[in-house]
């Protein structure tokens, strides 16, 4: 008989008790499939006398999570939190003192993902991620070990389920961010401190992820353009509406000329598309394995439930001894991010205007439109009375980012104009 597997446990929180609550409930099938005793050994969170979901009395309790690196476990499972603190001194820890390590942290991994993939590798140590992109969904797998033959051309996804609550609500609601985010945090959907979801770097640090795991490059935040929801406004919402769009936020990454382009940004998606469709807090992601043909992913992003099954398939794997390097390719191998030309990624755009409702504006607008070479496809403008503010809204043919962004930056000057121009890109659904 096998050996078993011992495992030490940081973090005992959504996460962590929901992998205690199912190694409990179905330890032995696990085992079975793991083809050996699955067996936690230790356990450390921050509050030892906290009421925890299952009973933790029979292992071992550590106050210092860092601690768990030197004890007899042969897995280390991250599950605290945070690009740096405890989290990474624990997983670096853990490497150095040759455990296998599994984390859903897509902070640290976003942050320090390369070095700690070869610091695993270095050692013959698997370091195993997917419950830290896309929660239960088993993204991170498919695109390390199956998508692979003829390369991704692009992934793109809905990585935040708070966000996707949120622009769901204010569609289905007709109310404001503001209002509709304070409902979230009431219910539990979003964090008090909502600034690292509704900012779009949760989804960053997801997207630099399976963007390392897609192009065999460097996870990289440094080559991302992030922008997140706070500005989005029920406006913005009908109009899409009108245009038969809804509005997510994705994060996309593909190939554009030589380079990779990321980004992260509300997107106009076409509704009743699969991912115009994903709704609520559910996530999603959208593969384009090149002639492979498209992939398309959902399902839950967070919760015990889902980010457990992640985290006890990446346990299982390592029972089996299944230590492929953490981003597909020997860390060595990995490649820094060349980004795509600045502005060169093309797209159809949704473009809003508030000006004053008088003679000569839209010709204007038409005129600085056309000098950069951007064509409209379609045009609403809702009349109000001569001299009032009036929204202009328009979708232009495919168009490089940076050439609408030069005619926005002139249509800006003009004394008809009201407020900074909106430009969502349209995504394919
Ligand atoms: N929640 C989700 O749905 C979800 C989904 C995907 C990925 N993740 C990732 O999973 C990780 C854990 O998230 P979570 O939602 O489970 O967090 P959580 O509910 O806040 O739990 C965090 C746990 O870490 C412990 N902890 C915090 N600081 C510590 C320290 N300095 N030393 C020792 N223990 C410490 C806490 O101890 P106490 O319990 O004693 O306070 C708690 O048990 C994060 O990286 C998160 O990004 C979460």
């Amino acid at each position: 008989m096998t050996a078993p597997l011992k495992i030490a446990i940081a973090g005992l929180g959504t996460v962590g008790g929901g992998v205690l609550k199912a190694l409990h409930a179905r330890g032995s099938e696990l085992s079975e499939r793991a083809g050996r005793k699955l067996e936690i050994v230790a356990v450390s969170a921050r509050d030892r006398k906290k009421a925890r979901a299952s009973d933790i009395a029979a292992f071992q309790w550590v106050d210092d999570p860092i601690a768990l690196a030197a004890s007899d476990a042969d897995v280390v499972v991250e599950l605290i939190g945070g690009e740096d603190g405890a989290a990474r001194a624990l997983v670096e820890a853990a490497l150095r003192a040759g455990k296998h390590v599994v984390t859903a942290n897509k902070a640290l991994l976003a942050h320090h993902g390369a070095k700690l993939a070869a610091m695993a590798e270095e050692r013959g140590l698997a370091l195993k991620f997917e419950a830290a992109v896309a929660g239960g969904i088993p993204i991170v797998k498919a695109l390390r070990e199956s998508l692979i033959a003829h390369g991704i051309v692009s992934v793109r996804g809905i990585l935040n389920g708070t966000c996707n609550f949120i622009l769901t609500d204010m569609e289905k609601t007709g109310r404001s961010f503001a209002e509709v985010l304070k409902d979230a945090q009431r219910l539990g959907y979003a964090e008090s401190d909502p600034a690292l979801d509704i900012g779009g770097g949760d989804t960053a640090h997801k997207l630099a992820l399976l963007s390392s795991l897609a192009f065999g490059t460097a996870p990289d935040l440094k080559n991302m353009f992030v922008e997140g929801i706070e500005h989005i406004t029920p406006e913005d919402i009908v109009y899409a509406r009108e245009f038969g769009y809804r509005i997510k936020l994705l994060g996309v990454a593909r190939r554009v000329g030589n380079g990779i382009d990321q980004r992260v940004q509300p997107a106009m998606v076409r509704g009743g598309t699969p991912l115009g469709a994903v709704d609520g807090a559910f996530n999603a992601v959208a593969a384009d394995a090149g002639e492979a043909g498209p992939y398309f992913f959902e399902g839950r992003g967070a919760g015990e439930g889902p980010t457990a099954s992640a985290v006890i398939a990446d346990i299982v794997d390592i029972a089996l001894g299944s230590f492929e390097p953490a981003f597909g390719r020997p860390a060595t191998a990995l490649k820094p991010l060349a980004p795509a030309a600045p502005g060169a990624a093309a797209a159809a755009y949704y473009l809003r205007f508030e000006v004053l409702d008088m003679p000569g504006v839209l010709a204007e607008i038409a005129n600085h439109l056309a000098e950069s070479q951007v064509s409209i496809e379609s045009m609403l403008q809702r009349g109000r009375s001569p001299g009032e503010p009036v929204s202009i809204v328009m979708i232009t043919h495919e168009t490089p980012q940076a050439a609408v962004a030069g005619a926005l930056k002139a249509i800006a000057t003009s004394d008809k104009v009201l407020a900074p121009p909106r430009m969502i890109p349209m995504e394919a659904g």
